[in-house]
């Protein structure tokens, strides 16, 4: 059986959601990294239709412009006033021309994130199959109250779906559910849109209304009951919006272990729609990755990370570190407790490590910022090694200025790199350096304010003190020093079975 042509899905999101208490429309609050219109756009799209009308109304301008050129055949429809759901769908196929009686139009809510293109799919084959004018997604739940209930015919096929407030005791008991998605063939549907009416409790015209006039018609209405009726419900407010952030998040997480990354707790490992995992990556718990970010093989990322739209090289570590828009290299470690802010680059088995911040920052293979540095609006060569407390001071308060440090070069801890300035490659700079000129390759650039020692300051300034008694005691005082200072450090019962560096 040839199927018909899919002429267009009409996407329901006029309503203003007054649950969610927000001033952003409902279809835009977001999860797993789209809003709720975007998952159910990413659902239909596999299927293929002509056109993809979104009926806009409450903060039409937003939902426009959160849709807006995302792709093609996809137009937003205004419905001025929310008529219904039936006035709805008259609106939106009446603004567009050359939809033909034998072509298919598929209906869906906007806050039903969860829906699948395999049911949609599903959907779209059980209405060719049965020859139907309309087929209904339908499920069974344990408490129908508030939804559309299904009635059937003994046959099986459906006469009307009543809604909630149209119900009698004996409706009401009924427990298979409409989900709001629906095929029409497009002959039949416009036909039917035309005859509906505001004779009902909540004075709307109802697209369910379609199906009885469809049935009183004699034409066929099929249902077609969905397995996890979970997978229709719709997001009314912030609960269910947290409750359907969980079942995507369930899902990610499980495609992602399917596809072989090994997640360590699930529960606790947060992975948005658009993110790409490659086989063999590890993810440890409260782990965030957002928006664009690809993590390639080998790569460990957390504990306690949070990437957006990062790109994370194959063996590279990555630990307690909150990074955005930014490339890791390959076999790089990064944390614990590092920022990465946009536009940094790092190459391959580049080292940065605890509380270090970078921002348009592209630093070569195999350099280490390995502790408390900012390090932005610079180049950094390769093997080059930024000493502990390092600072590029890009900003003079006016504009930001860059600073490029050559190859195998040496920054000595505490040095601050005054921008616009250049390290050349191999040089060096002194330990406190403030560094306003550029260095020439092999230079060793210093500060020269020398240290002045003023020898038995302490007991003359400060007697009477612990200082000045522990320089009284020294063995022998104002002698050599002992440089290891070992015996010094001894803890009461402790022995000594601890780390050495
Ligand atoms: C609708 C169905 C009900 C079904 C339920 C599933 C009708 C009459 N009832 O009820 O059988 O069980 O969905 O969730 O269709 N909308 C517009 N313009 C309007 C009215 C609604 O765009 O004029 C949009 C809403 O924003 C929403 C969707 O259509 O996304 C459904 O509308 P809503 O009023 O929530 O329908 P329900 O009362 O839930
Ligand atoms: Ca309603």
């Amino acid at each position: 059986m040839t199927q018909p042509r899919l002429a267009a899905v009409v996407v329901l999101a006029a309503g203003e959601g007054k649950r969610m208490r927000s001033v952003t429309p409902k279809v835009l609050h977001r999860i797993a990294g789209r809003c709720l219109l975007e998952h159910v756009l990413a659902a239909v799209a596999p299927l293929g239709a002509d056109r993809q009308l979104v009926v806009v109304g409450h903060g039409r301008e937003q939902v426009i412009a959160a849709i807006d050129g995302r792709a093609p055949g996809l137009l937003p429809i205004v419905q001025d006033r929310q008529g219904g759901t039936g006035h709805a769908v008259r609106v939106a196929l009446q603004a567009v021309e050359g939809i033909r009686p034998d072509e298919l139009v598929v209906v869906v809510p906007g806050d039903a994130p969860l829906l699948t293109g395999a049911t949609l799919s599903a959907l779209v084959a059980a209405h060719v199959h049965a020859a139907a004018a309309a087929t209904v997604l339908t499920a069974e739940v344990v408490d129908p109250f508030g939804y559309g209930r299904v009635v059937r015919e003994a046959s099986g096929q459906v006469r009307a779906i009543v809604e909630q407030a149209d119900a009698d005791p004996a409706t009401a008991a009924v427990r298979e559910i409409n989900t709001g998605v629906y095929v029409f063939t497009a002959g039949p549907l416009l036909a039917a849109l035309t005859s509906l009416t505001t004779d009902n409790a909540q004075g709307e015209e109802y697209l369910t209304d379609v199906v009885g006039t469809l049935f009183a018609r004699r034409q066929v209405v099929a249902a077609h009951p969905l397995d996890d009726a979970a997978e229709a419900s719709g997001v009314n407010d912030r609960v269910q919006l947290a409750a359907a952030g969980g079942v995507l998040r369930d899902r990610i997480v499980a495609a992602a272990m399917r596809a072989g990354t090994t997640v360590v707790d699930p529960c606790a490992t947060w992975i948005d729609a658009d993110v790409t995992l490659e086989p063999d990556t590890t993810l440890l718990p409260n782990t965030f990755l957002h928006g664009r970010t690809r993590v390639a093989s080998g790569a460990v990322v957390g504990p306690d990370c949070t990437l957006t739209d990062t790109v994370v090289g194959a063996g590279a570590t990555v630990s307690r570190t909150t990074a955005t828009g930014s490339v890791i290299g390959p076999d790089a470690t990064v944390g614990p407790y590092t920022h990465l802010r946009p536009g940094t680059r790092i190459g391959r088995g580049v080292k940065l490590g605890a509380f270090v911040e970078t921002k348009a920052a592209e630093i070569a293979d195999d350099a280490k910022v390995p502790h408390l540095s900012y390090v932005g609006d610079a180049v950094i060569g390769p093997r080059s090694n930024i000493g502990c407390g390092t600072i590029f001071a890009n900003y003079d308060g006016v504009a930001k200025h860059r600073t490029v440090i050559g190859a195998d070069v040496k920054i000595g801890s505490d040095t601050v790199l005054v921008a616009p300035v250049h390290v050349g490659d191999g040089a060096y700079t002194g330990a406190g350096s403030v560094v306003t000129e550029d260095v020439l390759p092999g230079a060793l650039a210093v500060r020269d304010g020398r240290q002045r020692t003023i020898e038995g300051w302490v007991q003359r300034r400060r007697p009477g003190t612990a200082a000045a008694r522990a320089a009284a005691a020294a063995d022998p005082p104002g002698g050599e020093l002992d440089h290891t200072g070992s015996a010094r450090v001894a803890i009461a019962g402790v022995s000594d079975g601890g780390h050495r560096t």
